[in-house]
């Protein structure tokens, strides 16, 4: 008798919670702020990890193998940011607390992205002979951050749609100087 009765009890106590909490409301409005804020800091941390790379990259030959780095690591950079995009996206609108704290988040960012994005710049005579030392790595450089300036516009856009007034109308300022530091950059592998 048990046996059979123990899967109709899980199986009672599985519906009772589901439908518990599918039917009352949850004591707080979910908000998904602290999401967003983990996928800003995990960002972070990734364009560090890029720009120690890029810094380290002698071009040519002996740079072939740190080339490939460069491209896996600024690959991952993208899965971040749209990861980013993703979880800014989904979540509430934030709190006057939560805007605040996100937009910190960006303006400390802001200017970790400068310096990545100059670094980059400063590396493309490097880029330019880096492909086994006979061919030019730039276009690939110049497409990745085409690629980087579109997703950080796209996270702009859905970040500053959940911020509250005030700091949605602050948030251009900010982001509008993380958009000129990409135009900078791409025109730079342009010329
Ligand atoms: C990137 O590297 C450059 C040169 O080493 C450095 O000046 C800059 O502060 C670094 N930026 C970040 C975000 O690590
Ligand atoms: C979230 O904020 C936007 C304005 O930025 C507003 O249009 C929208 O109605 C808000 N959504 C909720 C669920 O409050």
């Amino acid at each position: 008798m048990l046996m059979l009765k123990l899967p109709l009890l899980l199986l009672t106590l599985l519906t009772t919670t589901l439908f518990a909490s599918a039917t009352s409301p949850p004591v707080t409005t979910k908000r998904d702020a602290p999401t967003v804020l983990a996928a800003v800091t995990k960002l972070s941390t990734q364009l560090t990890t890029l720009n120690k790379t890029v810094s380290a990259y002698p071009g040519g030959i002996e740079g072939s193998l740190r080339a490939l780095q460069i491209q896996a690591e600024t690959i991952q950079l993208e899965v971040d940011l749209k990861a980013a995009i993703v979880a800014a996206k989904r979540s509430a609108n934030f709190t006057d607390a939560e805007s605040l704290s996100v937009a910190q988040a960006f303006i400390a960012l802001e200017p970790a992205i400068a310096s990545t994005l100059a670094n980059i710049v400063a590396k493309k005579p490097e880029f330019d002979d880096g492909l086994l030392g006979i061919a030019s790595l730039s276009f690939l450089v110049e497409w990745d951050l085409q690629q980087l300036s579109f997703f950080s516009t796209q996270l702009g856009k859905a970040v500053q749609e959940k911020l509250s007034a005030t700091y949605a109308a602050l948030a251009p300022l900010v982001l509008d100087q993380i958009a000129s530091a990409f135009a900078a950059a791409v025109k730079a592998y342009q010329s």
